[in-house]
């Protein structure tokens, strides 16, 4: 079959990879794609993210799976536009997006169908007073929440009342926008986190390798959040028994009362772990893949990714399109550039990628762009530097060292992916 994939980021870049591998598969079209998708993907004639446009490609290039990496378009509509046109969508209506586009929809549905999580109250902007009087009776730390989508920014974790005061005053000004006009005060939880992505089909799903993200800018989880620095797969945090629990207490509620609130999840439902002492809790759903969770994932799946996609947009998921590959572990480094979360400069040459890649690894592309056939870098997460090997130990160190074949101005990236794991 024919596929158009849309994103432009590592993610994107690992799930361009996967499909282009797989036996279903016959031309992959991207869209937007990035310089390292665009080496395995086809480019469109679409000229910007405009549902109509992309309709129209699809049924001019016998498109029969679109699968939708970032969460805004989905949030947007997407897919309900395409999949009332007869295209098959990986990725969920604008309804069953709200697991991530809202936040406060989200700890409603948790507390509706008995889905474990921290305790919480939603404020909105009107309600400032309230609020304020609700931060003077809470434990510290205390986790804020623009309810909205933030780009991953949208969390501020307080160690003391006048920090969520401050904190609280500058959401509903605007620092995050209209997202944070409502907000989300909760209960901080103690433990390790760990991702989990689950493949569903609205009614029944397959859960891909665990994995572990490192939110943190800064070796040994300092530093301010950001979109991830690095992940591995699988996570031991996630025994088989906590797995068992995330299946039993999580997901499965979670797909079963998406299609009772009539919002049926077809995609990827991604479930942000905080485990302590074996018990899960959702520190936040997404609706797609996690980025750079993925990376390391997907690097790990064997079978036939676009096969078991389409049998999941199509109703009827088919499980046997994924072999078992537990005996393997994955890690992926991001090389970012200086500043990020915050503001760093960009459109410097990057070198070393070929021997990075002669060494074993799989190189992403996150923010790259090639002028004057240059390769240079072009956003705040450069690239992710993938290997995989029979132990986690040594897919860390020949991740590492992979990446000192690398070198653009600016780079840095994390020196402790994996450790806790090691
Ligand atoms: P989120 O965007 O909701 O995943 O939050 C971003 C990050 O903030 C998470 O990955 C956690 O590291 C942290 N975080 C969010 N909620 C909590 C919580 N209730 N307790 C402790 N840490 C949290
Ligand atoms: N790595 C976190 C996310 O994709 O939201």
């Amino acid at each position: 079959m024919n596929i158009l994939l849309i994103g432009s980021g590592g993610r994107e870049h690992a799930i361009a990879k996967k499909l282009s591998e797989s036996q279903s598969t016959d031309k992959l079209y991207c869209y937007p794609g990035n310089p390292g998708i665009m080496e395995i993907g086809h480019k469109t004639d679409i000229a910007k993210m405009d549902f109509q446009q992309i309709l129209n490609f699809c049924n001019s290039n016998s498109i029969e799976l679109v699968v939708v990496g970032p969460e805004k378009p989905l949030a947007e509509g997407i897919s309900d536009v395409l999949t009332c046109n007869g295209i098959k969508v990986f990725g969920p209506s604008k309804e069953a997006s709200r697991l991530e586009s809202s936040k406060g929809f989200a700890k409603d549905f948790m507390l509706k169908y008995n889905i474990p999580t921290a305790n919480y109250k939603i404020f909105n902007s009107n309600d400032k007073t309230n609020a304020i009087d609700y931060l003077e009776k809470c434990n510290y730390p205390i986790v804020l929440k623009a309810d909205g989508l933030a780009a991953g920014k949208g969390v501020i974790i307080a160690d003391n009342i006048e920090n969520a005061n401050q904190a609280i005053s500058q959401m509903f000004e605007g620092i995050f926008d209209n997202a944070g006009k409502t907000v989300v005060i909760e209960e901080f939880l103690e433990g390790e986190e760990a991702s989990i992505l689950a493949i569903s089909d609205g009614n029944d799903f397959i859960t891909l390798p665990s994995s572990q993200d490192h939110k943190r800018a800064l070796d040994g989880d300092k530093g301010k959040n950001t979109g991830g620095m690095g992940a591995y797969s699988p996570a031991p945090v996630v025994t088989s028994t906590v797995m068992n629990k995330v299946n039993e207490r999580i997901l499965k509620p979670a797909l079963d009362g998406m299609k009772r609130e009539g919002s049926i999840f077809i995609g990827c439902l991604y479930a942000g772990l905080m485990i302590n002492k074996g018990e899960p809790k959702v520190v936040e759903f997404n609706v797609r893949f996690g980025d750079p969770e993925t990376q390391a994932v997907l690097s790990l799946f064997e079978g036939d990714f676009a096969g078991l996609l389409y049998s999941a947009a199509n109703g009827n998921i088919d499980k046997s399109k994924m072999i078992d590959t537990s005996d393997k572990h994955s890690c992926c480094v991001i090389l970012a550039s200086k500043g990020y979360p915050d503001n760093y400069k960009k459109g410097f040459e990057i070198k070393g990628i070929d021997k990075a890649i002669k060494s074993g690894a799989i190189v992403f592309h996150s923010g790259t762009k090639r002028t004057d056939n240059i390769l240079i870098s072009d956003g705040g997460r450069v690239l992710g530097v993938t290997c995989v090997n029979d132990t986690l130990k040594k897919a860390v160190e020949q991740t590492y060292n992979a990446v000192s074949e690398i070198y653009f101005t600016n780079m840095y990236y994390r020196k402790d992916i994996g450790y806790k794991a090691l």
